[in-house]
């Protein structure tokens, strides 16, 4: 059964009445300020959403076309109060290009609006602080990889302005770099500016998998806090306060930046989000972290699945890259605990905490020597590829393919307290011995002390830690690389068979 939509007889009646076009001028007829030329929408099985402002009374004819013909057609009505027209586009295969036209019909004119351009492919959503800003003229073999940017047209890239907003914004309040193709200069256009590297990267990777579109929206400020980015929701969930804090150079006030830079998108359809953020809580509500990041998880994949009426999956992938390593004269434990609780404490994911995430481990990363201080390690490309490998894995379903380094499965303490025997996973790499990456806490009495456990003989699957220095005492817990640099390039001890994927941080207890 098929009925007319009285909004098509309102558009009917409205072409009746006989209005004229006009331009713009005087109505705020527009796409949302992230609608432009270039763009990516999402492709099927969602639905592309899109949405703008016009006249309250009036209708918007949404119409997709390619070459000279019409292949879509979507109406609505302009809504009171927030004076906003939102459409559902049908499925569409990846591909294109498209030009998408809204037209605006009020009592007295007709309005119309092109976006030319358009294609069709998977978006993906990047955030999080200077790591995740740092662009591609800063990274190692800046030049090489800004000059293999014209071989990728059918990546798109976008920059969402720095703003700061005390409430929660409907559109954004402006964009650094609107939808754009690649271009050297689009890629390293200064420091902490645009492209950001690794999500450049990632989307390159993901391209060369993929072999259509990619869209990457890129929405991140230097040394900025979790909690910056976290709705009120969420950081009360957490039991965190909406105090003010003054204590990096990038904005910190609770929620700032959800509002004014991640709000506004939530009525995009996407396929996932990327996250590089953690050094700032690394002196800030540490322990919270554990509770902050999966609730800023959860709460992001609610908000951008209502926000897209649906579209946007309720779980989306999210992918984040786990602290890399630096250089510190504070002896202290926040880049480990970090790194501990952006697992949810369970040292891997997915996890039950953390359904359908992927992590790159970077703590093999360091750059003692980098310009930008060694908290902003320049090798970005090993770091996307890792992030690519998890999004294969668990975002695209491919199976059978290595997407996270070896984590001991079992601890056992052998009868003679000499050694502990560790049981791994998978099969491991060993690629070198280290004395000190291994601790295991001893006990006397009450009094509990961290030692080194020396690496010992290991097999494909199975590592012997020495702790015979714990002889006199009892071994409660044992704890690897809980450190802010806990080893040199690509020389962490563990890595798996391929050596591409480090061992990742863990502290566990030894049952005894
Ligand atoms: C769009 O509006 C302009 C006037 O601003 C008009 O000249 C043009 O014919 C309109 N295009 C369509 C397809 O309605
Ligand atoms: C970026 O930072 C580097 C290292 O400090 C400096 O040499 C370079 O001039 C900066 N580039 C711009 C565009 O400011
Ligand atoms: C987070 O970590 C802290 C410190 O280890 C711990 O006390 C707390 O129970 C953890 N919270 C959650 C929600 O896991
Ligand atoms: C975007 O989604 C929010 C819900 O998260 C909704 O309140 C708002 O009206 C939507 N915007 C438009 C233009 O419909
Ligand atoms: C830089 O380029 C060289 C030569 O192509 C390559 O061997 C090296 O792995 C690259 N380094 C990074 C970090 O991308
Ligand atoms: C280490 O070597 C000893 C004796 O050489 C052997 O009994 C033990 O099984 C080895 N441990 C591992 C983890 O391979």
């Amino acid at each position: 059964m098929t009925m007319v939509s009285p909004l098509w007889l309102l558009l009917l009646l409205a072409l009746l009445w006989g209005p004229c076009e006009g331009s713009g001028a005087g109505v705020n007829f527009r796409f949302a300020s992230y609608i432009g030329d270039h763009m990516v929408l999402q492709k099927e099985p969602a639905g592309a959403v899109v949405w703008g402002y016009g006249e309250v009374g009036g209708i918007v004819l949404v119409t997709l076309h390619q070459a000279q013909e019409t292949i879509m057609k979507k109406i609505a009505y302009v809504k009171e109060q927030s004076e906003t027209w939102i459409v559902v586009l049908d499925p569409m295969k990846p591909g294109g290009p498209y030009n998408m036209m809204a037209k605006h019909i009020t009592k007295k004119k007709i309005y119309n609006q092109t976006i030319y351009d358009v294609l069709f492919g998977d978006i993906w959503l990047c955030s999080g602080q200077s790591n995740m800003e740092m662009t591609v003229s800063q990274i190692f073999n800046a030049s090489e990889e800004e000059a293999k940017a014209v071989a990728y047209p059918f990546i798109r890239i976008l920059t969402v302005a720095l703003v700061e907003a005390k409430e929660e914004l409907e559109d954004l309040a402006s964009v650094d770099l609107p939808w754009s193709l690649p271009t050297p200069k689009n890629l390293g256009h200064g420091n902490f500016t645009y492209y950001s590297a690794v999500c450049w990267l990632f989307g390159r990777y993901m391209y060369d998998t993929l072999k259509y579109p990619i869209g990457l929206v890129s929405s991140s400020w230097s040394g900025t806090p979790i909690e910056a980015w976290s709705s009120w929701r969420s950081l009360q969930s957490c039991g965190v306060t909406m105090e003010e804090k003054h204590l990096y150079n990038g904005p910190t006030d609770h929620s700032i930046l959800w509002n004014s830079m991640i709000h506004p998108l939530l009525n995009m359809t996407l396929k996932g989000v990327v996250w590089y953020q953690g050094e700032s809580n690394a002196y800030y509500n540490t322990d919270l972290y554990n509770c902050t990041f999966p609730a800023l998880i959860e709460d992001w994949r609610q908000a951008f699945h209502y926000g897209s009426l649906g579209q946007t999956q309720r779980l989306f992938p999210f992918g984040f890259v786990q602290l890399s390593s630096a250089t510190s004269k504070q002896k202290d434990d926040g880049f480990p605990r970090i790194r501990w609780h952006q697992t949810a404490d369970l040292g891997y994911v997915p996890n039950v905490r953390m359904p359908n995430t992927f992590m790159a481990v970077a703590m093999d990363l360091c750059d003692r020597d980098s310009p930008f201080g060694s908290i902003h390690p320049r090798d970005k490309r090993t770091v996307a590829y890792r992030l690519h490998l998890g999004a294969r894995a668990v975002a695209y379903g491919e199976k059978m393919l290595p997407y996270q380094g070896p984590l001991p499965e079992k601890t056992e303490l052998l009868a003679d307290k000499k050694f502990l025997k560790l049981d791994y996973d998978q099969k491991i790499q060993v690629q070198k011995l280290d004395d000190k990456i291994y601790e295991i806490s001893c006990c006397i009495g009450h009094q509990c002390e961290w030692i080194p456990a020396p690496m010992g003989n290991s097999s494909s699957q199975t590592l012997a830690l020495k702790v015979d220095s714990c002889h006199h005492g009892t071994v409660t817990a044992l704890r690897y690389a809980w450190s802010t640099w806990p080893c040199e390039y690509k020389q962490c001890p563990i890595y798996n068979p391929s050596s591409t994927l480090p061992a990742p941080p863990f502290i566990t207890f030894i049952p005894s």
